[in-house]
């Protein structure tokens, strides 16, 4: 009888407990999810496409190369100049001649024999385009895995902006696109905010994907006003 009576008491001092515990968990679950909600997704999306070795945000490069600092593009090619020369005869060293690279088919410079992970990349990629050199030249060896160009990479957004518009310069076939307001806005930000980077978690958590396919999606959408007016001139 005793015991039982104990039983009882035990057993409601429990069940007292978990109904108090459960209702601070309900109170807690309701008061506290409706504020952090959003940016802990945003957070997440920052995370996971941010931190990767290819992934960027492709600028418009209607918008930065006109606005690139060419000279400044010049100094970067030093770090470049172990390697590479760039004058008009293309001549190669270790590396390929860069003169013309811009529209040139990856892997085809004459007099340079290149391994096979270049070979590979040029049977995808008709030729080196702005957005293709952006992403190489942030990291050879994560964008080209296995490439035998020792270079660990320009982290600077800008200075690898600044570089392909130096490189323009010296005999590109590729002309330099007419500006997209629409898909230069996230970068107008990132001027501000220093570089690129910046500027990534939230262009990426837009788009809703990966910084490749948030500029894929963009271009085809037809230009508002301004672009034609700019394009009008
Ligand atoms: C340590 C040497 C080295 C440095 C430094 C270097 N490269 Fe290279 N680069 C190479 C080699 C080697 C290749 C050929 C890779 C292959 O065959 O796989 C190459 C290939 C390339 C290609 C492809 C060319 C083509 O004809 O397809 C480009 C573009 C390029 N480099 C740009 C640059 C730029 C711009 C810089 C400076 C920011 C740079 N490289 C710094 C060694 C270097």
């Amino acid at each position: 009888m005793a015991d039982l009576t104990f039983n009882k008491i035990a057993g409601a001092a429990l069940a007292t407990g978990l109904v108090i515990f459960g209702l601070q968990n309900v109170t807690s679950i309701l008061f506290e999810k409706e504020p952090p909600a959003k940016p802990g997704y945003a957070i997440a999306v920052a995370e996971s496409t941010g931190g990767g070795e290819a992934a960027d945000v492709i600028p418009d490069w209607g918008t930065v190369l006109p606005k690139a600092d060419v000279a400044a593009g010049q100094a970067v090619s030093a770090k470049c100049a172990s390697c590479h020369q760039f004058d008009p005869a293309g001549s190669n060293s270790t590396g390929p001649g860069l003169f013309g690279v811009e529209g040139r088919k990856p892997g085809s410079h004459a007099g340079y024999s290149y391994d096979q992970a270049m070979e590979d990349f040029a049977a995808k990629h008709a030729t080196w385009t702005y957005d293709e050199l952006y992403q190489f030249l942030k990291s050879p060896q994560g964008y080209i895995p296995g490439v035998k160009m020792t270079f660990a990479g320009l982290k600077s957004s800008q200075d690898r902006i600044n570089l392909i518009a130096y490189l323009h310069t010296l005999g590109a076939s590729l002309p330099i696109p007419p500006p997209n307001p629409k898909a230069a806005a996230p970068a107008e930000g990132a001027t501000n905010a220093v570089a690129g980077n910046a500027a990534a978690p939230s262009n990426t958590a837009a788009a809703g994907g990966t910084a490749p396919a948030a500029a894929n999606a963009v271009q085809p959408t037809p230009a508002p006003e301004t672009s034609r007016q700019a394009n009008a001139h």
